[in-house]
């Protein structure tokens, strides 16, 4: 059924797992990652960039999901990852997205609380959820160039949840959107202290390229949300590539794009065990 994350991540945070949250780019993305999530008895959030919901608008990746959840018998919320303006928020909720982040994290800590608060201010209405950002997560973030990352600092974490009354926390530890050159270093211990301060569920970005282990101890030292997106588009490009390569004269889209569905549903099903959600739904 197609839920919002509210529960679900209240519920990851009371037993001590994480809900996986995967970008999709299309149709199989969104198959796949509901097949992976029934076959491991996982809740699972599906989110879509700003650049992706361009590529295709709102109402085409809503109904897709909507479809899939309908007939899944596993939890599914649809959430608009990096949300970067009130607008493109309004425009999330109007079309039923279950589930928003505003990323207010460019701004000043000012801006950036009363960005999110405007939010958080229409979207409780409808009881969608939001999620926010403090720090700044590395790497090339959808468009746009993330830059060097600013770790979050644990006491500004506890006011901006309080001011803004967002209802869960992205913050930065030394992750980074994209590939890493070489291994991710996380400040854990950082981690712990935000935890400590902070009551609602805290959000991990940029977990492509993480080791798995280091994100089961995140998951372990209170994160409730676990973000991937490169990793599924190479998996995808990898399962188009294969069958491509050994046949080029292949004409039927059908053909390459299961290939590419089956290799993400693989990654996505291994993933939910890093993240402890398997038979949690
Ligand atoms: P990766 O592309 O590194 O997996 O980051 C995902 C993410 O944070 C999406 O918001
Ligand atoms: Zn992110
Ligand atoms: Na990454």
């Amino acid at each position: 059924a197609l839920v919002t994350t509210k529960k679900m991540l209240l519920d990851a945070q009371k037993n001590g797992y994480a809900v996986g949250a995967f970008n999709v780019e299309n149709m199989e993305m969104v198959m796949a990652v509901v097949s992976a999530a029934e076959e491991t008895k996982s809740p699972v959030i599906m989110q879509t960039t700003p650049s992706t919901v361009k590529y295709a608008d709102f109402d085409y990746f809503y109904a897709n999901v909507k479809v899939a959840a309908e007939k899944a018998n596993v939890p599914v919320a649809i959430h608009l990852d990096h949300g970067n303006s009130f607008e493109l928020a309004m425009k999330a909720y109007r079309n039923g997205y279950t589930s928003i982040m505003i990323d207010g994290s460019h701004g000043s800590f000012e801006e950036n609380i009363s960005l999110t608060k405007s939010v958080v201010d229409v979207c409780k209405n409808g009881n969608v959820p939001v999620e926010a950002e403090l720090g700044k997560v590395g790497g090339k973030e959808d468009d746009l160039d993330g830059g060097e990352g600013g770790y979050t600092d644990p006491s500004q974490a506890k006011e901006f949840a309080q001011r803004t009354g967002a209802d869960s926390l992205a913050i930065s530890i030394g992750t980074a959107h994209g590939v890493y050159k070489g291994e991710p270093k996380l400040d854990l211990n950082r981690l712990s202290q935000i935890r400590e301060v902070v009551d609602i569920p805290l959000v991990l970005h940029g977990t492509s390229g993480v080791p798995d282990e280091i994100v089961t101890e995140c998951v372990n030292r209170g994160i409730c949300k676990v973000n991937y997106a490169t990793d599924l588009r190479i998996a995808f490009t990898k399962g188009v590539k294969k069958v491509l390569d050994e046949n080029p004269d292949t004409i039927d889209p059908k053909k390459y794009n299961s290939q590419g569905r089956e290799e993400v549903k693989e990654y996505v099903k291994s993933k939910m065990l890093v993240v402890k959600s398997a038979e949690q739904a």
